[in-house]
């Protein structure tokens, strides 16, 4: 097991944070890439709007796991399981700070 899934184990859904878990997964390639697009990685408030059923969070993570197409980033290297468990759970814990 990776330290990523690891942190998942060990965090209550509800404590991860945008912040110290999350945005430090973008890498500053990926922010600058999809800023262009209008999409804001390393925004809180983008990534948490909370209308339309949290659905910038949702269309970040069905891009990251391929459910939507292209998968991101493209070509890769696609996240590990960790990490998207990891995105996963900030979002079921209500996209916390
Ligand atoms: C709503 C979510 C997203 C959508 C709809 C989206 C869509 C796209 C599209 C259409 C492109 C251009 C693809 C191409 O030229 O082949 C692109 C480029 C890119 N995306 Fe995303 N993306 C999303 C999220 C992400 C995420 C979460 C990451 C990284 C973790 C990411 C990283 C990148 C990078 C690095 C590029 C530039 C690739 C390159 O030109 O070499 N994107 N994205």
């Amino acid at each position: 097991m990776d330290s990523t899934s690891l942190e998942v184990l060990v965090k209550n859904v509800s404590k991860v944070s945008f912040a110290s878990d999350i945005r430090p997964l973008f890498r500053s390639v990926d922010i600058e890439h999809m800023k262009g697009m209008e999409i804001l990685l390393d925004d809180y408030k983008y990534m948490s709007d909370a209308t339309n059923g949290y659905q910038n969070a949702q269309r970040v993570y069905d891009s990251l796991t391929g459910k939507t197409e292209p998968r991101m980033p493209p070509n890769g290297p696609y996240w590990s399981k960790g990490k998207l468990d990891l995105f996963e759970s900030w979002m079921k814990g209500g996209c916390q700070p």
